[in-house]
C-alpha cells in the first residue's frame, strides 16, 4: 500500500491542477453540495439563453430521485401552443459529469440547445449522485448505502426509469444520445428488451463497452495502484474530486514521471478543439460526484477485459447472481432493428479504437460511424467544431429514421 503515504503527503493543493491552467478555480465544499439551496440546471444554464426549460423529478425502483430537465427552443413556442412537440430525445452524460455537460458552450455550439433548435423535445438525464439528482427516498448522502452502486444500476434503474418516465409523458418512443459512461449505460440498458422497445434510435459519442485498451496514463496508474480498492477499504464511498481529499488523491498520483501539468490529457487523451479560456467556467460545473464502487467496476473492466456486471468475488457473486462469475451484458442482444450512430476519436485515450472495434464486432447491426482523428474524449461535448463535425450529421441520422412527421 505504497500509495497511501503519497496520498496523505499531498496537502493544500487546488484542483486547478486538474486542467493545469494555474488559477485556483474550485472551492472545496467537502462534498454534500445539497445542503445549500442552489439554482436548478434550468435556471443556471438554460433559461438565461431564452430556452423554455422545466424541471421534473422521477423515482427509480430502488428509491433514487433523479432530476430531469425538459428543454425546447424559443422558436418552437408556436408549435407547443398548438400542443405539438417534436420527438423526445434523452441525453445521457458521462462519468463525473451531469446534464450540464450538454449546455457548457454557447447555444449554437452545445448539443442540448442545437437539438431544441431542430424541434426535438429535449430531456436531460442526470444520474444518481450528481448535483442535479435529488437524493433518495430514505437514504442520505452520508449513508454508505447511498453510494452502493455502479454503472450497472445506472443502466438497469436510472436509464430504465428515465425512459419509462419520458415515454409515459410523451407517449412516444425516445431517441437516446450518450457520451462516455452515458454510452456504457446505454449499451447495457439496450440489452434489456423492456427498455430497448421504447427506444427509437441512439447516437453514441465516444462509445464504450470494453475498456481493456484504455491508454490514459493517469488512469492506468490508478488501476495499477489499486486506487479503487484502496479508496473503498478506507471507507470513502462517495468519489468527489471537488472535495479536499478527492483533489489530494488526484494530485498525489502525479510525480516526475507523470506530470500534473496536463492532467486532463493524461485522463482523456489529447483534446483538439475545446475553448481553453472557458476552463474556469467548465470547472464551476464539473466534476460531479460518483461512487467509489462505480470506479471499482470500471477498473474491473480495464483489468479483466469484460463487459459484465459488478464482480463481488466468487462467494458473493454466487449469492448475488447464482454463479461464480458475474453475468455478461451481451451486446448481441441489442436488436438489429435499433438504428445506431456512433462517433469515435483518434486521440481518445478512454474509448480506444481497438475496444470500439470489439464493440462493433459483437453488435448484430452495422451502425453508422464517424471517425474524427483529432478528437479526444471531451471534444465530443466541448469541441468548438462539434456542430459541423458531429451534431449536424447526428441530427440528419435521427431525421433519416422518419419520425419527424410534425416537423
Ligand atoms: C472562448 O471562451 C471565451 C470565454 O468564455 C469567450 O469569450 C470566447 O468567445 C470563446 N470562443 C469561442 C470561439 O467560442
Amino acid at each position: 500500500m505504497m500509495g497511501i503515504q503519497r496520498f496523505f503527503l499531498t496537502l493544500a493543493i487546488t484542483l486547478s491542477v486538474l486542467i493545469g491552467n494555474g488559477n485556483p478555480v474550485l472551492s472545496f465544499d467537502g462534498g454534500g453540495s445539497h445542503q445549500k439551496q442552489q439554482p436548478t440546471l434550468c435556471q443556471e444554464l438554460i433559461i438565461p439563453f431564452g430556452y423554455p426549460c422545466s424541471e421534473y423529478t422521477t423515482q427509480t425502483q430502488d428509491g433514487f430521485l433523479l432530476g430531469l430537465q425538459r428543454v425546447s427552443s424559443p422558436s418552437s413556442l408556436r408549435l407547443r401552443n398548438r400542443g405539438e412537440r417534436g420527438p423526445p430525445v434523452l441525453l445521457l452524460h458521462g462519468l463525473f459529469m451531469a446534464g450540464d455537460a450538454w449546455f457548457l458552450n454557447t447555444p449554437d455550439q452545445s448539443l442540448g440547445f442545437i437539438l431544441a433548435d431542430h424541434g426535438f423535445d429535449v430531456w436531460v438525464g442526470n444520474v444518481r449522485g450528481t448535483r442535479w439528482s435529488h437524493g433518495h427516498i430514505s437514504l442520505s448522502e452520508k449513508n454508505k448505502q447511498f453510494w452502493d452502486w455502479s454503472w450497472q444500476e445506472l443502466a438497469l434503474y436510472d436509464v430504465a426509469e428515465m425512459i419509462n418516465f419520458i415515454n409515459s409523458v410523451t407517449n412516444s418512443k425516445i431517441f437516446v444520445v450518450g457520451h462516455s459512461q452515458g454510452t456504457i449505460i446505454s449499451f447495457a440498458a439496450f440489452t434489456q428488451p423492456e427498455i430497448v422497445e421504447k427506444v427509437e434510435a441512439a447516437a453514441l459519442l465516444s462509445p464504450i463497452s470494453y475498456l481493456d485498451h484504455v491508454s490514459a496514463p493517469l488512469v492506468l496508474r490508478m488501476v495499477k495502484m489499486h486506487i479503487d480498492q484502496m479508496v473503498l477499504s478506507m471507507g470513502f464511498h462517495q468519489l468527489n474530486f471537488k472535495s479536499e481529499w478527492g483533489a489530494n488523491l488526484l494530485v498525489s498520483l502525479c510525480d516526475t514521471r507523470l506530470s500534473c501539468n496536463d492532467m486532463l490529457s493524461s485522463i482523456t487523451g489529447k483534446n483538439c478543439c475545446f475553448n481553453e479560456s472557458r476552463v474556469e467556467f467548465y470547472l464551476e460545473q464539473e466534476p460531479h460526484p460518483s461512487s467509489s464502487k462505480n470506479l471499482n467496476h470500471l477498473f474491473q473492466m480495464i483489468r479483466k477485459g469484460t463487459f459484465s456486471k459488478y464482480d463481488y468475488g466468487k462467494l458473493k457473486n454466487m449469492i448475488e447472481y447464482g454463479k461464480f462469475k458475474p453475468p455478461k451484458f451481451d451486446l448481441s442482444r441489442i436488436p438489429k432493428s435499433l438504428p445506431l450512430w456512433m462517433a469515435y476519436g483518434g486521440n481518445d485515450a478512454l474509448a480506444d479504437i481497438t475496444d470500439f472495434q470489439h464493440t462493433l464486432k459483437e453488435l448484430q447491426s452495422t451502425p453508422e460511424v464517424i471517425y474524427l482523428e483529432n478528437y479526444g474524449h471531451v471534444d465530443f461535448i466541448l469541441s468548438l467544431q462539434a456542430k459541423q463535425d458531429l451534431y449536424d450529421p447526428m441530427i440528419s441520422f435521427f431525421k433519416s429514421t422518419g419520425k419527424f412527421t410534425s416537423m
